[in-house]
């Protein structure tokens, strides 16, 4: 996958970034230990340590990030914050920000003219209160699925689902040839991204806005969501309570599964593997092509440090994170797209092309993250977890849920 920065752009990047004064130290706390993401966060490493800074690197592993936005609030709470720190978009650093804890970027952000090359929702999603409290480093989209070509060939599935029924006459022909069908990491934040992929496969952005805008769990659309959502397990294996992602997503790479319902960090791991989209996997966004792109993905936050030069190691990490050269080689390498809207996509691969068109058509969605506060997505996801591992009834579960939003 070949994002390029535009040449006039990236040599001006080149030039105003000077190196630090000297080599100033920045620890760095984040969740991306899987193949893909150690990799992509590599290159915001190399490109600190290049600019004449020490790179310390703190990876707190668990995929989606709870446990390190754990580590990270009871550190930054309880005076021994780090430099700086992974978040997803949305309200997950709201409390940071409401005691004083957070620096703010303003000075960055007009320096480096984010007002200008940030889609206006990615600029609503990561400005609070009109100030920039983090750096946005790339735009995921989690409502993705993924899939062998090989395993599917061999079943007979020629054309890309798109539609829920569609879908599940696929799952039957994988599952007809002895591969499981769906490789699921049994964990809940996943169980959640499944659920969502469905939610928008029955109802689409408007049952999306319903259930976490309006947080409304009422309906016959809600229900078949609900519904549709167990019928997955059919095709799911009995490996699959607490397995991590990229271990489902390995599944796929190898062929030992069809598909995987997962964001395109899923995609990292397959570049990772060597392993060419529309050759050897494939992918398309549950739902269909057209879907709304929920926005996902990961900011930086930078608390305040006890000494002088720590905000002068921050602004460095920032303006080095968002900058043409590293977008490129850091998105290449993660899955994700390029968060700037000045670098040349006119070359990516199948499955960027379609976030980088859905950015072009302003089809980008609020997320459960920005609708939610983390306690009601914490509940939701919770609710959804139990469904799935339980003989719970569907209204009970849909009880559960309702409740879940109104906190
Ligand atoms: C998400 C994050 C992605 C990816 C994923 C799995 O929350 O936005 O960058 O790392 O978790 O760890």
């Amino acid at each position: 996958m070949t994002f390029r920065p535009l040449a006039p752009m990236a040599l001006a990047a080149g030039l105003a970034l000077s190196g630090l004064a000297h080599a100033q130290k920045a620890e760095v706390i984040h969740w991306w230990t899987s193949g893909g993401e150690a990799a992509a966060i590599k290159e915001f490493a190399a490109a600190y340590t290049k600019a004449g800074g020490t790179w310390v690197d703190t990876p707190i592993a668990g995929g989606g990030g709870a446990q390190a936005r754990t580590v990270m609030a009871n550190r930054t709470m309880g005076g021994d914050p780090p430099t700086a720190a992974q978040y997803n978009y949305g309200r997950q650093y709201e409390e940071i920000i409401k005691e004083g804890l957070l620096n703010n970027l303003d000075d960055v952000a007009a320096k480096g003219n984010w007002d200008k090359l940030l889609p206006e929702k990615i600029k609503n999603a990561v400005k609070v209160n009109g100030h920039y409290y983090a750096v946005p480093v790339n735009l995921h989209n989690e409502n993705w699925v993924w899939y062998n070509k090989a395993v599917l060939a061999k079943a007979g599935v020629t054309k890309d689902p798109t539609t829920l029924d569609e879908f599940f006459a696929a799952l039957d022909k994988v599952k007809a040839t002895g591969v499981t069908a769906l490789a699921l990491g049994g964990q809940g934040w996943q169980e959640g991204i499944t659920f969502r992929g469905v939610l928008l496969a029955v109802g689409g952005r408007d049952l999306y806005l319903k259930t976490f805008k309006d947080k409304d769990a009422s309906g016959a659309d809600f229900r078949k969501a609900v519904e549709s959502f167990k019928k997955l397990k059919a095709y799911v294996d009995p490996g699959s309570p607490g397995r991590d992602w990229n271990l489902a997503t390995a599944m796929v790479i190898q062929g030992k599964a069809g598909f995987q319902m997962m964001g395109d960090w899923a995609k990292g791991e397959f570049v990772n593997a060597n392993k060419v989209a529309g050759k050897d996997y494939g992918c398309f966004m549950a739902g269909g092509p057209k879907m709304p792109y929920a926005i996902g993905g990961d900011v930086f936050v930078f608390p305040k440090g006890k000494d002088k030069d720590t905000a002068a190691a921050q602004k460095k990490l920032a303006e080095l994170m968002i900058s043409p050269a590293v977008q490129v080689a850091f998105n290449n390498k993660k899955g994700s797209i390029p968060i700037r809207t000045d670098v040349d996509t006119s070359k990516v691969d199948i499955c960027a092309q379609q976030g980088v068109q859905a950015v072009k058509e302003n089809r980008l969605l609020q997320s459960d993250n920005e609708l939610l506060s983390p306690d009601a997505k914490g509940a939701f996801e919770d609710a959804v977890s139990k469904f799935w591992n339980s003989d719970q009834s569907t209204d009970d579960a849909i009880k559960a849920m309702a409740i879940a939003l109104k906190r």
